[in-house]
């Protein structure tokens, strides 16, 4: 079965063609390489002892994507591919409306145009917006409070309506919560360009010595012990859910939160990640970051009834798989 995946080269992306070689799919993936390395799919060609068949292109290329479906058998699409940099979408929210929803819109038309109608999504957790309560189950508000969060809400939306003129569709939304880890060879994971906004690869920085301390953004919420709260999902067994979607038999749109369902705070990471790498990690406590929100926490019931998919790993081996990757590649994919 011939699966085609956007965005594959990317950090989820990569862990997915992982997962599918070894279940036996045959993968093609179509990635531009803005935020990611070919030589991502070259590892995992390796640790699969399988070939992938590789397009460079943008998604928001028709031709390049016609010449896809023309040329393989595809069956069904995970789509990946966008931008996702909260903070720089703020900055310049036409690239993110640009490249999320262009793409987005072109890839849908030639599935269309070719019949293939089962996708799987990425979508985030980012869709909750201010979560009124947690956890939060896939029932809950929907709102927005950046530019890259929106575009994930429109095309939620543009799917939901496609599903609705056409009842042959079958489509997951996943919502990820705090994707972290890495596969247990370390030979791929997660590689930010320049300095890290999100946690776990700030930790693995300091770490490693690229950096010098993790800032705590607030110690004055809410929770046990006064920082943020977040449900950190080990990226394998997110890459695994990707499967679950795909093998589930439906038709129409379904959301799937995809998250543990354990809120660990920001100094339980740190003290976890400690443990696990016998490291010590420089943190001091500064001011609360803008937007940020004191809990986010999934109830991922939906997917283990519905999908038979539930979060196998724990903080521990997060934190374990995260500092395997990034100590053997202090530089990331580019030593
Ligand atoms: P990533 O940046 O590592 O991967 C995205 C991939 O898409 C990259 O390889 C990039 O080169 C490619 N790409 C971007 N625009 C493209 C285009 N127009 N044409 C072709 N390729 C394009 O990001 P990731 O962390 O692997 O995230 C994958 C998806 O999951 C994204 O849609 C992201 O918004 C979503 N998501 C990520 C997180 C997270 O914390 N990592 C959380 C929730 C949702
Ligand atoms: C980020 C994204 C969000 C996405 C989610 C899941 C931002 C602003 N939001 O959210 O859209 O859905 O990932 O991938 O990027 N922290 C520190 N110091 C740091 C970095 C983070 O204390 O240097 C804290 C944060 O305040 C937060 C927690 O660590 O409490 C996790 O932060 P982060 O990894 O950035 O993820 P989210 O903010 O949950």
């Amino acid at each position: 079965m011939e699966i085609l995946v956007t965005g594959g080269a990317g950090y989820i992306g990569s862990h997915t063609c992982l997962e599918l070689l070894r279940e036996g799919y045959d993968v093609v993936v179509i990635d531009n390489l803005s935020n990611s390395h070919k030589i991502a799919l070259d590892r995992v060609e390796k640790l699969a002892e399988k070939t992938i068949t590789f397009y460079e292109a943008d998604v928001m290329d028709k031709a390049a994507l016609e010449n896809i479906f023309t040329n393989h058998h595809i069956q069904a699409v995970i789509h990946f591919a966008g931008l996702k940099a909260v903070g720089e979408s703020v900055e310049k929210p036409l690239s993110y409306y640009k490249n999320n929803l262009i793409s987005s819109l072109v890839l849908f038309e030639v599935m269309q145009q070719y019949a293939v109608k089962k996708l799987v999504f990425s979508s985030s957790a980012t869709v909750y917006g201010v979560p009124e309560n947690t956890p939060i189950t896939e029932e809950a508000p929907r709102a927005t409070t950046n530019p890259y969060g929106a575009t994930k809400l429109i095309i939620e939306q543009m799917l939901e309506d496609i599903a609705a003129s056409d009842s042959s569709w079958q489509i997951s939304l996943l919502r990820y919560f705090n994707p972290i880890g890495a596969d247990i060879s370390g030979l791929i994971g997660e590689d930010p360009n320049g300095i890290p906004n999100n946690l776990m690869p700030y930790i693995t920085q300091v770490a490693a010595g690229r950096l010098e301390e993790v800032n705590v953004y607030g110690q004055d919420y809410e929770t046990h012990d006064g920082t943020g709260i977040r449900d950190y999902i080990h990226v394998v067994d997110l890459a695994k859910g990707h499967l679950k979607a795909l093998q589930y038999s439906y038709y129409g749109v379904e959301a799937f939160n995809l998250g543990t369902g354990i809120g660990s705070s920001v100094l339980d990471v740190i003290s976890t990640f400690e443990k696990a790498t016998g490291t010590q990690i420089k943190h001091k406590i500064v001011n609360r970051r803008p937007g940020d929100v004191a809990k986010c926490y999934a109830d991922s019931s939906k997917a283990q009834k519905l999908l038979g998919w539930t979060a196998e790993k724990t903080l521990y081996n997060m934190c374990k798989d995260s500092w395997e990757w990034q100590s053997r590649n202090p530089n990331g994919y580019l030593k």
